[in-house]
């Protein structure tokens, strides 16, 4: 091979690896549709200059910023790889295989292999047909197991429970079992509708809540969430903190983003209103879609599969086993290729869903006792 040649091949091998910053069509991972602030990008070239240095031992500056940010004190955050990371340390950590975890069904598929890696049987608690939680099964579900997992906004329905529904359920928890309380969409929240995490971690021990730099903002290559717990359990995962295991990019990152917050705020806005304009233009097609609170739409199946019509629209969309799709809210010109698929499907043949009320009510055959969560579903994806 001339040595063209091998730089055309290893330039392709590159390409391979590297996804593409802005990508119409990838909506299946809630990924930020646009590249990092010009600041953040700044910031990580300063770090690629020293990528020869380890970072700090434990991401104690990390922890530190995200605490400053937040006006909690350093001893109830705790730093790890994506909220993934610490959600899997927290099973590992405060449960032992065979306890039970309780998991809305569908869920956010990261917590099916979580609860698998940690050996848990997972209990799972049918949302209703409107994509909302059933806190009250779900309380009763939590009497006898380790862990209780709630998503606000949920995945894959972006729906939201009220803050006074969700402390009503927290407080019908055994106090000896953790609420794993999953913020990874909060900055697509309103913020009169946010839970005041401050006083929660306050007043309940046991509830853990995580959140992610992946989503709002727009840094999922980078793998950084956070969790945030009364003193013991946030030690709990400190614990646990692998050594040099946070890259010091993570921190420039953060910072950055930080400084940067009224530029990530505009771009937030923008997302939240694509997500009301692509959820109107939806129904008034005469589709259904739950009524989400994140960055991406859920469209239930109902008389049709969505994940066939858009297999074949060359849309990358999250399918779901029983037909239904969630679906990132990106740009403009997204909304419009899923539009177009969607309008398509509904101008066809009459058992296509349509109309403004919810598909048919799932049966509520209560909790159901799964031992291993890769009965139900198949293996998850990174979304
Ligand atoms: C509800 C929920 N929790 C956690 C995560 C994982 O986030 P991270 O990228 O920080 O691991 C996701 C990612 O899609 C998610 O949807």
């Amino acid at each position: 091979m001339t040595s063209a040649a091998q730089q055309d091949s290893a330039n392709s091998r590159l390409r391979a690896i590297l996804p593409p910053a802005v990508d119409p069509c990838a909506l299946s991972l809630n990924e930020s549709a646009l590249p990092p602030l010009p600041a953040v990008r700044a910031a990580l070239a300063d770090f690629i200059g020293a990528a020869n240095r380890y970072p700090e031992f434990l991401p104690t500056r990390l922890r530190g910023l995200v605490a400053e940010h937040l006006g909690v004190p350093q001893e109830k955050v705790a730093i790890g790889p994506g909220a993934s990371g610490l959600a899997l340390r927290l099973l590992q950590a405060a449960a032992v295989p065979g306890d039970r975890i309780v998991l809305s069904m569908p869920i956010f598929e990261g917590y099916l292999a979580f609860a698998r890696m940690a050996g848990l049987a997972a209990v799972h608690v049918p949302l209703d047909s409107y994509g909302h939680h059933d806190l009250a099964a779900m309380a009763h579900a939590a009497q006898d197991a380790r862990v209780v997992v709630l998503c606000r906004p949920n995945n894959p329905t972006g729906t939201l429970e009220s803050v006074g529904d969700v402390e009503r359920f927290i407080s019908e928890v055994p106090t000896d079992t953790i609420v794993l309380l999953d913020e990874a969409y909060i900055e697509f929240v309103a913020t009169a509708r946010r839970v005041d995490v401050h006083r929660l971690i306050e007043r309940f021990s046991n509830v853990v809540v995580l959140r992610t730099f992946s989503k709002a903002y727009g840094l999922a290559g980078l793998r950084i969430g956070y969790a945030l717990a009364a003193p013991e359990l946030a030690e709990l995962l400190w614990s646990l903190q692998l050594p040099f295991g946070i890259n010091a990019g993570c921190t420039v990152a953060v910072a950055a983003s930080y400084a940067a917050h009224a530029q990530l705020e505009q771009r937030i806005a923008h997302i939240v209103a694509e997500r009301s304009y692509l959820s109107a233009r939806l129904r008034a097609a005469g589709a259904y879609t739950t009524d989400s609170h994140a960055n991406f739409v859920y469209l239930p199946a109902a008389g049709r599969s969505w994940s066939e019509i858009f297999d074949a629209s060359g849309l990358q969309v999250r399918n779901y086993p029983d037909g239904s799709v969630r679906i990132t809210v990106d740009s403009r010109g997204s909304s419009q290729r899923v539009l177009a698929v969607v309008e398509r499907a509904l101008s066809g043949p009459a058992d296509a869903p349509r109309g403004q009320t919810p598909p048919a009510a799932p049966d509520r055959p209560g909790p159901q006792h799964v031992g291993s969560a890769a009965t139900r579903w198949p293996a998850p994806d990174r979304g």
